[in-house]
Parts: C-alpha cells; structure tokens; sequence
C-alpha cells in the first residue's frame, strides 16, 4: 500500500481563507479588526520563526497583528505586567506567548495570567477544563487542526484506536481528549517516554498521532498496514525538518499519512486564526458594538 498524502497545508488554506471572510464580515458589519497581540521572550530561533509565520497569516488574512518582543534577560514580574496589560486592552481580542519561555520564568503562572476570554491557544486551565468537559471555548491548535484535518480527509474514528505518542499539555494530552471525546469516539491510548515497547502499541494503532519531537522515531515497521498516520514532530537535523515518523517506509504501510512540512504545521497557525476571530467576535458582542 502506498499512503495518501493528507495535504494540510491545502487544508490550512481552506481554513485560513474561512477565517479571512470571516474577519471580513466582522469589519465590515461592527468596524472591529480581529488582532492577535504575541509575546516572544528570548532569542529561541525556532520560535522566531514560528511567531513570524503566524503574524505573516494573521495579516494575509485581513487581522491586526501586534508582536512584543522581549529579551532573554526579561523578568518574570515584567512579562506578566504585559500579559496583564493586554488583558487590559479592549483592542486585543487574542494573546498567545510563545512557548518556551526562558528557564527562570514559571510558564503556568504566566499562562494562567492570560484571560481565559482572550487565551487563544487554549492553554488556561479554565479552557482545558471545558475542552475535558466537552463545551470548549478554545480548543488548543495543534490538536484541534488535526481533527480538523482528519474530517476533512473524511478519516472515521469512531471506534477505532487511536495511539497518541506524548503527553504534552499542548499536543498528547489533549490530542487524546479529542480523540476520546463524544462524537470523534475513538478508544484512545497514550504513550510516552517510559512506555515499554511502543513499537506493540503503535502497531495496533487504527490511527497513531507521534508528538514526541524525537525525528524518525516511529518505525515503518511499527505501522498496522493501513493506519492512519498523523505525523506532529517538527524536528530540525541540520538544514532539514525531519517529523518524529520515518516518513518513507511509513508511507509505504498506511492509509493516509501527514508528511513533514506541509502537513500539520500549517493547521496549527490556520487554528490560531479560527480561534483569534472567535475571541473577536465574542469581545465584539460584548462590548455591544
Ligand atoms: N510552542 C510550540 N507550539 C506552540 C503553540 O501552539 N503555542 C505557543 N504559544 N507556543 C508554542
């Protein structure tokens, strides 16, 4: 079998231009401009580039975009000042701090200062409570674009097992919590760093998520012949982006595949926008305008 390429950054453009006629419509009936404030602390290459490329779609996709940018030496005491003060601002209907932050600063505390209101990546608490409630306000990204992507690619998981590797608060805990969920209904099993023999797991795996960041981890072998292979690791090997799955002999085993770059990246940033315009027009309503 030779696996379809599921093409997300197709799919990310789709969403992408949903939430530029979105924004559009928002402008043009309240005069409000959707605006995603991101904070970047430190030099982290990485995350440069990352913050870059969700400034470049917020604007290609008629949103306002604001970045802070503050150095490595910042205190902690100043950043939740700025967080405090975009909160503050009835102009900024999203806030997202790119992570990681420089050792030194305690990450939750910062993330708990963002409005629940106006936290964009779903990283509050009180957001992750009401997405492992079922009544989501903002589904956190990556996980939700890959959803995203796996209805689109018209991929059923009701009944199927997934397998997510990880256990990230950003990507593996709540990958599982979707897939687990009412109405996507998988039968969800996690593993991470001090599972024995993932490879057993993987290969019973209907549909394996890898978000563990370790490149070409996953083994061709380790894929059930016509599994569904979601691919979430963005690894950089020298100048290459290498995906946490040996892509070829994966491709070579599954069904549908996400390749690496172009697959889920660009749902993670077509996401934040989804979500940005869904804070404004929430903020909008409230404001009565
Ligand atoms: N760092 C890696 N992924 C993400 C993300 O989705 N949001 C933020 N804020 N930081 C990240």
């Amino acid at each position: 079998m030779t696996a379809t390429v599921i093409d997300g950054k197709q799919i990310a453009q789709q969403t992408r231009a949903e939430a530029a006629t979105g924004a559009l419509a928002l402008r043009t009936s309240t005069g409000v401009i959707a605006h995603l404030a991101a904070v970047l602390v430190g030099e982290d290459p990485a995350s440069a580039v990352y913050v870059r490329n969700k400034r470049v779609a917020c604007e290609n996709a008629g949103f306002k975009s604001t970045l802070h940018r503050l150095p490595a030496s910042t205190g902690q005491a100043e950043l939740l000042t700025l967080v405090q003060a975009l909160n503050a601002d009835s102009d900024v209907h999203g806030i997202l701090v790119q992570l990681p932050l420089p050792k030194g600063i305690d990450t939750s505390l910062i993330l708990d200062a963002i409005l629940p209101s106006k936290d964009v990546d779903g990283f509050h608490p009180e957001n992750v409570g009401l997405m492992q409630q079922g009544r989501p306000r903002f589904l956190p990204c990556t996980p939700a674009g890959v959803m995203r992507m796996l209805e689109v690619s018209g991929i059923e998981t009701a009944g199927k097992h997934a397998v997510v590797i990880g256990r990230s608060d950003i990507v593996g805990k709540p990958m599982a919590a979707l897939l687990a969920q009412k109405g996507a209904d998988a039968t969800v099993t996690i593993c991470h760093s001090r599972t024995r023999d993932i490879g057993a797991f993987c290969r019973e795996a209907d549909i394996l998520v890898a978000a563990l960041g370790i490149p070409r981890f996953v083994q061709g072998d380790w894929i059930k012949p016509g599994a569904v292979v979601i691919d979430v690791g963005i690894n950089r090997v020298g100048d290459k982006l290498m995906g946490d799955v040996d892509y070829l002999p994966a491709a070579e085993v599954a069904s549908a595949i996400t390749p690496v770059p172009g697959g889920v990246g660009p749902m993670t940033i077509a996401m934040l926008l989804a979500n940005t315009l869904q804070a404004a027009i929430k903020l909008a309503g409230s404001h009565g305008r």
